[in-house]
């Protein structure tokens, strides 16, 4: 569908307001922001949906906020919010919605779409799969032979593996430990042949989840998984006891030999890396139990809500929107590190880059123009502590600028002496450190000798957010993919882009799909590709054999 022709960026008086602002206090330091304002570390914070959000650490005013938010309003964000939350096909290059929300609307409610409540379908499928859930977890779904499934293996890639194995890692400590829980993704087959090294087939329940059903990746691994579980169950009448599906796609999954009365459906108005708390999310609720899966739903509703109605700068995910933006688009940072101080939440930064990276990766607008500015962030990071011996160098002193979320939890999962507390320490003296940094001055009234000042001295004014929530539960973890999910679709919303469609991911799957046969024929294929693929091409071939 063509789009309105929107007043380009950097054409808007609020961006050139901004740039002004920016060449005003771009390089004032966190030192002297806080000199100016003693209450501006409780000032600068917003508590909603849980999460006590303390952004005093970043290189901004309370009129950079006003600024940031009067360019989101120009953006027409607020409009945008309620074309989502009304079902309209805001994903316009594949002329679907975005209605990831309808996901954990509670039941009785109401969200159209195309004039359909959408909410009953989405509890229809809540319910199938909690009545799957209790069984699996109860023992009472057994195998071909009998026995009971006591190993889950999800088989699925992108949204349909990075939010089902994130959950699984952040709530591990809530889910049914007699159960094993294992993901495949990579068509490399050591994912696969790993995953299934020690289980016993017989035990076994495979779900393949997979919004198309015919990603090349997820089918060759359920082939294999098929053949897999043949070879030692010896009957095709197996297959029913030890494979579902998660899919759009009905045909598909029956092609495969799954009965579709095993399979759990969703829609196309779920975007794959949007579908963590959609039907994908089987092994999750199969693993903490219906009941902490809605508490999850219960806490990603929560933010919706706020997100839905906040005024944008008390508004959580608008302000994290506006504040990557500004340092994206003004300071010229290239990426964001994303540090939770929570070992659980270990896989949470991959789970982002997809969300983050695969939404708002883009260079043209909306309208098909080319952007003539930055759009997406590079998103990274590794819980804390370890990253602080490890890459934490580049932040403090290196001579790019990268703005940082720290995450942490007043309460720990687990009290161990004093481990939560040297933990603490560790996040609130990090963004400290980062923001104030060491002065020459202060190094040498320590004695520290001239020529060693400059390797010791920290620059500080390095930026960053610190968020803190009270304990790692399922509702905690469902408001802080939702805090993300809407930070990324208010910053699509400014550069003007598409967060719904991935065209890029296309032209990489197509070259393989014909490179594939050139790699196993039998005979040597006539290449046609650049002089490089072709010669790596031979090689390959020559070695192999
Ligand atoms: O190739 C990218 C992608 O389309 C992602 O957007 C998606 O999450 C992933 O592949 C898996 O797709 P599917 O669930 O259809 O197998």
């Amino acid at each position: 569908m063509q789009q309105k022709i929107k007043t380009p960026l950097k054409f808007l008086p609020q961006w050139k307001a901004l740039e002004a602002h920016h060449m005003k206090i771009g390089r004032t330091h966190l030192r002297d922001f806080f000199a100016a304002d003693n209450g501006r570390g409780e000032e600068m914070t917003v508590e909603a949906a849980g999460i006590y959000f303390d952004y005093s650490k970043h290189r901004v005013k309370t009129e950079t906020i006003k600024l940031l938010a009067g360019l989101a309003d120009a953006s027409g964000l607020r409009a945008s919010i309620e074309a989502m939350f009304t079902g309209k096909r805001i994903n316009v290059t594949e002329g679907r919605a975005a209605l990831h929300i309808a996901l954990r609307a509670p039941k009785g409610s109401s969200v159209m779409m195309d004039g359909e409540n959408v909410v009953p379908k989405v509890h229809e499928v809540l319910e199938k799969m909690e009545a799957f859930a209790d069984r699996v977890r109860a023992g009472g779904w057994t195998g071909h032979t009998g026995k009971t499934i006591k190993n889950i293996v999800n088989i699925g890639i992108g949204g349909s593996d990075l939010g089902p194995v994130m959950a699984y890692e952040a709530l591990r400590n809530y889910s049914q430990r007699g159960l094993t829980f294992r993901f495949v993704s990579n068509i490399d087959g050591t994912d696969f042949a790993e995953a299934v090294v020690d289980l016993d087939p017989a035990e076994t329940l495979f779900i393949v989840a997979s919004k198309t059903f015919t990603t090349q990746e997820t089918m060759t691994n359920a082939g294999t998984a098929r053949d897999w579980a043949l070879a030692r169950l010896k009957d095709k009448e197996a297959i029913a006891k030890h494979f579902v599906a998660v899919s759009t796609n009905a045909a598909k999954v029956s092609e495969f030999g799954i009965d579709t009365a095993n399979m759990f459906g969703f829609w196309d108005w779920v975007g794959g890396r949007y579908s963590m708390f959609s039907a994908i999310g089987l092994s999750t609720m199969i693993a903490i139990g219906p009941e902490n899966f809605r508490a999850m739903l219960d806490g990603a509703r929560e933010m919706d809500e706020h997100y839905r109605t906040a005024p944008f700068e008390k508004n959580l995910p608008v302000l994290m929107g506006m504040l990557g933006v500004w340092y994206n688009n003004f300071f010229d940072a290239q990426s964001i590190a994303v540090l939770p101080y929570e070992q659980y939440l270990k896989r949470f930064p991959a789970y982002l880059q997809q969300l983050t990276m695969e939404s708002n990766g883009k260079r043209v607008t909306l309208e098909g123009r080319p952007v003539d500015y930055q759009t997406g962030q590079v998103y990274w990071g590794e819980p804390g502590t370890n990253g602080q011996h490890s890459f934490y160098q580049l932040i403090h002193q290196g001579t790019k600028l990268i703005p940082c979320d720290f995450i942490a939890f007043s309460k720990p999962v687990h009290k161990l002496g004093r481990h939560h507390d040297l933990l603490m320490a560790n996040v609130f003296a990090q963004a400290s450190a980062l923001a104030f940094g060491k002065t020459a001055e202060e190094l040498k009234k320590e004695g520290v000798k001239d020529w060693l000042i400059p390797h010791k001295t920290f620059e500080g004014n390095r930026p960053s957010t610190t968020m803190l929530l009270d304990e790692l539960t399922p509702a905690a973890l469902g408001r802080l993919v939702a805090l993300y999910e809407h930070c990324v679709f208010t910053q699509s919303a400014i550069w003007q882009v598409g967060p719904f469609d991935q065209w890029g991911v296309e032209l990489g799957k197509a070259l393989a799909g014909r490179i594939a046969p050139e790699l196993e024929a039998k005979d040597e294929p006539k290449l046609a590709h650049d002089s490089s693929t072709n010669a790596l091409i031979r090689r390959y071939r020559a070695a192999k054999g």
